[in-house]
């Protein structure tokens, strides 16, 4: 089954105000890179191939300036304005023509993952239904909550409650089968007008086709939502880049890496970057592929 990606990148980002008062919240950086540049990394190490961006009127433009057709890194980025933001869910009303018959791993632009990706690809392939994930958190509340019986089945799933009935939340990562599309068009908003992602889970759930994966501890997932989270995120990947000597969420550097381009095609994508240290550490990484 071919899989697409969406990354939702969306929203005003007002919480984040003055910030986001010229970029919006995914074209902030993180450290060394914009922050789209992770939840695009996540995608690819996953093997996704086929990427639509989904974002605001105003950034659209940007996102398309700094990320391109996505050509350069054997991949293709499509982009659809969200005229105004209506719920996660409505990537896939957006998104329909993109999906096609292919099933969709939808990443949020603001949700940063770190470590070996292989969970992601095999829950790819693995996919029947829905395949969302449980990460422990110390703060529950900010996110939707998953909750399981003593054998781990999965109870319920909460949007933000104020009394979390676990620990574990559920990442901004989501893979579904073909028919989200329908069941997002049969969806109805909630209480507070949005197309909810919780309740489309529930969907899956009612159906008994809601795969809940715990995301281990050896997976890092950093959160963007307010200025202090964002430079724990910053500091987190400079710690590990700086003790390593790798980049994380190189985009050049992963399409090599997964063969979406050849050696020749990456030393002609880095050779066209401007004089940086980014491009010096393309350039030096490169002997280590083939
Ligand atoms: C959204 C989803 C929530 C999820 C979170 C992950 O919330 O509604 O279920 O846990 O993303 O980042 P938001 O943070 O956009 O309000």
């Amino acid at each position: 089954m071919k899989t697409k990606g969406i990354i939702l990148a969306g929203g005003s980002g007002s919480r984040l105000y003055p910030m986001t008062s010229i970029f919006s919240k995914q074209l902030q950086i993180v450290y060394d890179k914009p922050m789209i540049y992770y939840p695009l990394a996540t995608l690819m190490l996953a093997g996704v191939k086929e990427v639509l961006l989904i974002s605001t009127p105003k950034d659209t433009p940007n996102f398309e300036k700094l990320l391109g057709d996505g050509k350069r890194w054997g991949i293709s980025i499509d982009y659809i304005i969200q005229d105004k933001p209506k719920g996660i869910a409505e990537a896939f009303i957006y998104g329909e023509k993109f999906i096609g018959d292919s099933q969709v791993c939808l990443i949020l632009g603001d949700n940063l993952f770190y470590g070996k990706m292989d969970f992601l690809r095999r829950a790819i392939e693995a996919n029947e239904g829905a395949t969302v994930f449980g990460y422990r958190v110390q703060n529950p509340e900010s996110y939707g909550v998953v909750e399981f019986d003593k054998n781990n089945n999965v109870v319920s799933i909460e949007e933000k409650p104020k009394k979390p009935k676990s620990d574990f939340a559920i990442p901004g990562l989501y893979i579904f089968d073909n028919s989200v599309v329908e069941k997002t068009l049969n969806l109805k908003p909630s209480p507070r007008g949005e197309l909810e992602i919780t309740d489309v889970q529930k969907e899956y759930l009612n159906l008994g086709k809601l795969n809940v994966e715990i995301m281990g501890r050896g997976i890092a997932w950093l959160d963007t939502g307010t200025p202090e989270s964002m430079i724990e995120a910053g500091t987190f990947i400079h710690a590990v880049e700086k003790r390593q000597g790798r980049k994380i969420a190189c985009p050049e550097e992963i399409a090599l890496g997964m063969k979406f381009i050849t050696k020749a095609e990456y030393l002609e994508t880095v050779n066209r970057l401007p004089d940086c240290s980014y491009r010096d550490y393309c350039l030096r990484i490169s002997d280590e592929y083939e």
